[in-house]
């Protein structure tokens, strides 16, 4: 039992946060439990029956009780509700400084890819005191990405984007399990998180690895090239597809007339199912790119249309 502990060590920003509501939501319960128990005790005893059966008063009811009780958990649950909603919330809104980070589970591993291209598997290298963002999706069933000192869990689900975020505050390394049962070999499924001072992550960032230091978006501007996406996607809106540049987080208005954020999600929509929904104007000439293209390829496609800024050039 030596270096046994209750609780994982709390190496990010939300982690204190998630703990507290999990503390007080234990205390909130345990108050209640022993309040409750020991009333059940005192009351056994207190109105026990007794030699020469003293008469029962008759009670109908009493407001003021009613509304007390009622009032009460009503206060408590929504004090709790908020509280979780809040860090909910918080967890799922990335810092807009967020580095980015890709991640695609499948079984059974972790692949990853910063966005100045180093890859990495079962292992993620980190800089403590920065927001760092996860785009995760997964190539086969789904697994989940959890970080037990960040305090951070999130599916990654085939066919769709999720993200997840988190700030590590301590240098050290962490574990990352798989937490969504995922066939034989998941619980094998592991790795660790490295959390680096700033200065080290730059140097591990820009540390040799073979092939790997291209910039994910150059890489996606290659595949963009290679599959002949430019043919119809003309910088100038002159081709049979919209043009791309400064079209990510933009609002797009469809044929339906309905609108949308043309996030990494629609973008991932549009390149593997083309014809699901269209930008008003154009017509459903693309082809899917469905088996054509790995996740890691289609997020790196990603990464270059995002990288497109409007009333520039390129492609
Ligand atoms: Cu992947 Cu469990």
């Amino acid at each position: 039992m030596i270096g046994f502990r209750l609780f994982p060590e709390q190496a990010s920003t939300i982690a204190p946060q998630v703990d507290a509501l999990l503390f007080f939501l234990i205390g909130l319960s345990l108050f209640f439990s022993l309040l409750i128990a020991g009333l059940i005790v005192v009351f056994m005893v207190r109105y026990r029956r007794r030699p020469g059966g003293d008469h029962v008063p008759d009670i109908h009811g009493s407001l003021a009780l009613e509304g007390l009780w009622t009032a009460i958990p009503f206060v408590l649950a929504m004090t709790v509700f908020f509280w979780g909603a809040s860090i909910f919330a918080t967890m799922q809104r990335p810092p807009d400084n967020a580095l980015e980070v890709h991640v695609v589970g499948k079984q059974w591993m972790w692949k990853l890819q910063h966005m100045e291209g180093r890859r990495e598997i079962n292992e993620l290298h980190v800089p403590v005191g920065r927001a760092v963002k996860l785009l995760m999706t997964s190539e086969d069933v789904i697994h989940s990405f959890y970080v037990p000192e960040f305090r951070v869990k999130q599916d990654a689900v085939p066919g769709r984007y999720s993200s997840i975020w988190f700030e590590a505050t301590k240098p050290g390394t962490y574990h990352l399990f798989c937490a969504e049962y995922c066939g034989t070999l998941h619980s094998g499924m592991i790795g660790r998180i490295v959390a680096m001072e700033p200065a080290a992550f730059e140097a591990w960032l820009g540390g040799r690895q073979a092939g790997a230091n291209v910039p994910i978006e150059v890489d996606g501007e290659g595949i963009f090239r290679a599959q002949g996406c430019g043919t119809c996607h003309r910088a100038d809106g002159s081709g049979q597809g919209p043009a791309l540049q400064g079209v990510f987080g933009k609002t797009v208005t469809l044929a339906s007339g309905q609108t949308l954020v043309a996030d990494e999600g629609y973008l991932r929509e549009s390149i593997l199912d083309p014809n699901a929904q269209i930008v008003a104007g154009y017509t459903s000439v693309m082809p899917t790119f469905q088996g054509l293209l790995s996740e890691e390829d289609v997020m790196r496609l990603i990464a270059y249309v995002k990288s497109l800024k409007a009333g520039e050039g390129g492609s």
